[in-house]
């Protein structure tokens, strides 16, 4: 059987030449097709679980179904392909779906945090795990990546995404759908991937989820396509649509976005699905006028399989029969839906065998999840070297917080599959490596993370003055992110920082770990702790991940993915900003407790920057410490000059000046000084995980091929320009060695 991940071969079946087995195959099938079994083939209906209901059996066997989701227990899945297989006219088996979004049984940390990792090898790894794990209950599709843009952590669904960066989100969404997809889809344990949502959705107003997006074109060419594109040309088998509106057109019934930009300009012939009943939704965006007209704009649009509502089956017999529609647009999607179902090997083999599959939550899963853990953690404070603890050193710790025991709220949002009985929480991880050596306490001190109950603060009190150490496990409980779940404020919920302050007040130092699902903003809490280290939602294996890390097993080396405000009022605040006209700098900013009383307007500040707060983030994209120094030294470039079309070799010596062996991400960045559109004040094109022994130095090298450097002009057009560039290299957005070069006219 041919299952090459590449549909573009096949894509226009009629068109082959020399028709192959798949398009012969599917040519003769959709021919004895009728109207009614090819909308079924565009209709995904949704599992109730172990029971199959009658509704959902009968519509199978009248090839009404193309897909379920949501439908996971193994004997029911098969049960659901047999009907499909051996009870419908023409047998056609089902795409299984289901939201496999950082783990299935064995959970890994939240995609945010799996971005902070800044390793494409962790996160393919953790993908292929789960799609491994997914597929020994029947699922052979899941709904992600999803890749997009997020500079907005007030939107719960920032956990969900690769942070605020085009090409960080792109390289390591490619990396994830590769995990999924594996080498070949029909390989055992390869799930079908799903790039959403298509397109706009992380950037709603004031980041409420489902809400308007307004994103210029050219913003949304340069900043909020670039992922979705990479993962088009990396062959990812389907995308889904937003629910949002973009500039005006829902997505869904977007037909400039899902044809000519994916279809026409891209060339993408994988297939569409709807977001949940997002086709209905168009009638309540005020866009369509009742399910029949929405119904159209979304098949016009080129939505081929709608998700849950039934607006296909209920109105595009009418609408072909009016001539709306013609039976060439429903053809198209049909095509694409059945040759992903051969792609999969299902007509082959579309019941499971879970047995040819390696047992869910094995030992090299959770190992795996454990070092995905490690990597993702972020050091962002850490006082007079306080961390890593020497528990040889010790004689007593206080182990403090709603999140340090609780295996569930460790591991974040989207985990229908994931069975907190198989957390590992940080207080039995730290228990483990204490053991033998110091004593250890735990108060929880707060029911919840969200509590405003401070009767047990008392307690909490009188364990941290006792220890030599406090270690506070403090955060966000999952259901604080996610989908719907948005925050107006994203300070640490409930009394949190009540409870920080009555434990600074002991004097006994305090190691603050910080569970959540989005950037917080922590600027008031800082002075009071030594060192916080901010683990995410770090799933299954967090607390041995993070104990690891705190007594020095394992060195931090994750850097952040998206930046952190230091107040709310500060968002959209991300590294790649524009310039301005007129920025903020040191000499321009005044902080408005420094304004003397009946200052003139314009004497003061003039700049791009908010009187109550400094301009800066909190913490830079980019940014994590670890217990070892990096210097860096000796840039350089092979050229200062270079036209379009060549490639600028550029390296900088690495050394682990420190007496730790870590690891230390190195990141280009550049400037492009004057552009035909404003550019940002910088830009990530690339990075390296490098790993060095205390004491050593190593060359790391990059390749920066001027196509790297092309952005959407006025025009829309995609172009390198001519013009002076700066160039950093370093360990941060903020700092690093600074080079500079030309691309000639040609
Ligand atoms: C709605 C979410 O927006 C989408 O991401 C998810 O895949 C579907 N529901 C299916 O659960």
């Amino acid at each position: 059987m041919s299952s090459n991940l590449s549909f573009k071969a096949s894509s226009e079946l009629n068109s082959c030449a020399v028709p192959t087995a798949q398009t012969e195959m599917l040519i003769g099938l959709m021919s004895r097709m009728s109207i009614e079994e090819k909308i079924g083939q565009m209709s995904q209906f949704f599992g109730h679980g172990e029971h199959i209901s009658e509704h959902l059996a009968d519509s199978i066997r009248h090839g009404r179904v193309g897909s379920v989701l949501n439908e996971v227990k193994l004997h029911t899945v098969n049960e659901l392909q047999r009907l499909a297989v051996e009870e419908s006219r023409l047998g056609i088996p089902l795409l299984i779906g289901r939201d496999v979004i950082h783990g299935f049984n064995t959970i890994f940390p939240i995609p945010l945090g799996q971005a902070a990792s800044w390793c494409a090898e962790t996160v393919k790894q953790c993908a292929h795990i789960s799609a491994l794990e997914a597929a020994t209950s029947g699922v052979n599709w899941t709904f992600a990546p999803m890749i997009d843009i997020s500079r907005d952590p007030r939107w719960g669904r920032i956990a969900e995404s690769l942070g605020e960066d085009p090409y960080l989100c792109s390289v390591l969404g490619v990396a994830m759908l590769e995990g999924f997809q594996g080498d070949e889809l029909h390989k055992n344990g390869s799930i079908a991937a799903c790039a959403k949502h298509f397109a706009g959705y992380g950037a709603g107003e004031s980041g409420r989820d489902y809400s308007t997006t307004n994103i210029p074109e050219n913003e949304l060419r340069n900043v909020y396509l670039p992922p979705f594109k990479a993962v088009a040309d990396a062959g990812v088998a389907t995308f889904m649509s937003a629910f949002s509106d973009l500039n005006g057109v829902p997505a869904t019934g977007n037909k400039w976005l899902m044809t000519e930009i994916l279809r026409e300009e891209w060339q993408y012939s994988g297939f569409v699905v709807s977001d949940w009943e997002s086709i209905v939704q168009l009638t309540t965006h005020g866009f369509s006028k009742d399910n029949k007209d929405a119904a159209y704009e979304a098949v016009d649009a080129g939505i081929d399989m709608e998700m849950v509502s039934t607006t296909y089956l209920d109105h595009l017999p009418d609408l072909l029969a009016e001539g709306r529609i013609d039976i060439q647009q429903i053809n198209t999607a049909v095509k694409k839906i059945l040759q992903l179902k051969w792609q999969l090997g299902l007509f082959d083999s579309p019941y499971t065998d879970a047995s040819l599959l390696p047992e869910p939550l094995n030992a090299e899963h959770l190992q795996i999840a454990k070092d995905a853990a490690i990597k993702s953690c972020v050091l962002l404070k850490n006082e007079q070297n306080i961390l890593p603890l020497a528990a040889e050193k010790l004689n007593s710790v206080a182990v403090i917080g709603p999140l340090a025991d609780d295996p569930y709220e460790q591991l974040g949002t989207w985990i229908f599959d994931g069975d907190s009985q198989h957390s590992q929480t940080c207080l039995t991880a730290i228990e483990k490596l204490l053991s033998g050596k110091a004593s250890l306490n735990h108060v929880k001190a707060m029911e919840t993370s969200r509590s405003h109950d401070q009767a047990d603060f008392k307690h909490a009190v009188a364990t941290a003055a006792t220890a030599d150490v406090a270690i506070m496990i403090l955060g966000e409980e999952s259901i604080l992110s996610g989908e719907a779940h948005c925050r107006a404020e994203i300070g640490l919920p409930g009394c949190q920082e009540q409870l920080i302050d009555a434990i600074a007040k002991t004097g006994t130092p305090i190691v603050l770990v910080i569970m959540a699902g989005r950037p917080l903003t922590i600027e008031a809490i800082l002075p009071k702790v030594d060192a916080v280290l901010f683990a995410w939602h770090p799933g299954t294996m967090g607390g041995p991940a993070i104990a690891d890390l705190l007594f020095g097993n394992a060195c931090p080396s994750g850097k952040l993915p998206v930046t952190f405000p230091r107040k709310v009022g500060q968002v959209p605040i991300y590294y790649g900003q524009k310039h301005s006209g007129k920025p903020a700098t040191e000499a321009s900013y005044v902080h408005m407790d420094d304004i003397p009383v009946h200052s003139p307007q314009t004497s003061l500040g003039m700049a791009a920057t908010h009187l109550d707060t400094h301009f800066s983030p909190l913490f830079p994209f980019g940014f994590g410490l670890s217990y070892t120094q990096f210097s860096y030294q000796n840039i350089e470039l092979s050229h200062k000059t270079l036209r379009a079309g060549e490639t600028l070799r550029v390296r900088v010596l690495l050394t682990n000046t420190g007496e730790t062996d870590g690891e230390e991400i190195t990141q280009l960045y550049i400037r492009d000084l004057v552009g035909s559109v404003t550019r940002p004040v910088k830009e990530l094109k690339d990075f390296k995980r490098v790993k060095l022994a205390a004491g050593k130095s190593e060359w790391v090298t990059f390749e920066l091929s001027t196509h790297k450097l092309a952005f959407y002009d006025r025009n829309m057009q995609i172009k390198t320009e001519a013009g002076q560039f700066h160039l950093w290299l370093g360990g941060c957005s903020q700092t690093g060695l600074h080079g500079e070069f030309e691309i000639a006219d040609d």
